[in-house]
């Protein structure tokens, strides 16, 4: 089946392959991710065909959003699978698989800082990340020049920077954000879950647990930094080594909260083993 499946690996393949979709009058959608998909990345595929004509699916593992002691080098890598799931969906018609080269010319030199729902939380553990996301992020956009691109509120803090970067440069582009798909244990789907040994598992499966706990406790009149607290705690009981966040925040920016008073998103980090973990949940 792979090898019916267009690929492309170039910017250039890719801009005649979306004007000729233009051309007919067809709306392009696009979906990155970095490949190693799991059905969460495939259920993006079919928001993303509700909204267009034709999906691009983008496959690239960022070299700039891994800091030095992170995954990059063994990150999954898994082209031919990936084109196969994919073409399954039926929801997706062109694979753009770059090289870094392509994505990354030599003597590469630009940056792009958010601020507002960039700061805090993922950035105080990861403070190369969302410079690299935005970075990729933008090209792939502009590479690519969708109507529509979808990502999961599994990362989202992620999609709120998204917005963020595509509402501040111009981008036109609707960015549509997608529900978290979880497995029948609770566990939010991610290519990382591959890491976690099956003592480990049963470990990472206590965090969509503890984080409803901490929603219901919530709803119950809890305040905030209660709630906050016992929930850190909760995940080193229930055998995280270390606990990076448990926040609740304002869902639309970020921001600190100190009541309920507005949409809220529940959202936390925890390491079991090498393996970090996130989640989140609307409160
Ligand atoms: P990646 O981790 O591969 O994720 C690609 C997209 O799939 C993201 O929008 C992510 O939120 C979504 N996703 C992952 N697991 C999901 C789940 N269980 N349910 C729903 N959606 C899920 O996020 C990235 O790649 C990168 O940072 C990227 C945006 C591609 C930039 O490099």
């Amino acid at each position: 089946m792979t090898e019916d499946f267009p690929i492309v690996s170039g910017v250039c393949e890719l801009r005649q392959s979306v004007a000729a979709f233009r051309k007919a009058g067809m709306r392009v959608g696009l979906v990155p991710t970095m490949g190693a998909l799991h059905d969460g990345h495939l259920s993006l595929l079919h928001e993303a065909k509700k909204r267009a004509d034709r999906v691009i699916v983008s496959i690239f593992v960022n070299p700039t959003q891994f800091a030095p002691n992170e995954d990059y080098d063994s990150y999954p890598r898994t082209l031919n699978a990936d084109a196969d799931k994919i073409a399954e969906t039926g929801a997706a018609d062109l694979i753009f698989a770059p090289s870094a080269r392509e994505m990354y010319p030599t003597n590469f030199a630009t940056g792009i800082l958010v601020g507002g729902p960039a700061r805090g939380l993922e950035s105080d553990h990861r403070p190369h990340f969302f410079a690299g996301v935005a970075v990729i992020v933008a090209k792939l956009l502009i590479a690519a020049t969708p109507d529509v691109a979808v990502f999961g509120e599994k990362d989202y803090q992620q999609l709120l920077v998204v917005r963020r970067l595509t509402a501040d440069l111009g981008l036109p582009v609707e960015i549509v954000g997608a529900p978290i798909l979880r497995d029948a244990d609770g566990l939010a789907m991610s290519s990382r879950n591959v890491y976690l040994s099956q003592a480990e598992h049963a470990v990472a499966v206590r965090m969509n647990a503890v984080l409803k706990q901490t929603g219901d406790s919530l709803r119950r009149g809890t305040a905030i930094v209660e709630a906050e607290a016992d929930g850190k705690r909760a995940l080193l009981d229930a055998g995280f080594q270390s606990v990076d966040y448990v926040a609740v925040r304002d869902a639309a920016t970020l921001g600190a909260l100190e009541t309920l008073d507005r949409p809220a998103r529940l959202l936390a980090a925890a390491k079991i083993g090498r393996t970090r973990l996130i989640d989140n949940m609307a409160v």
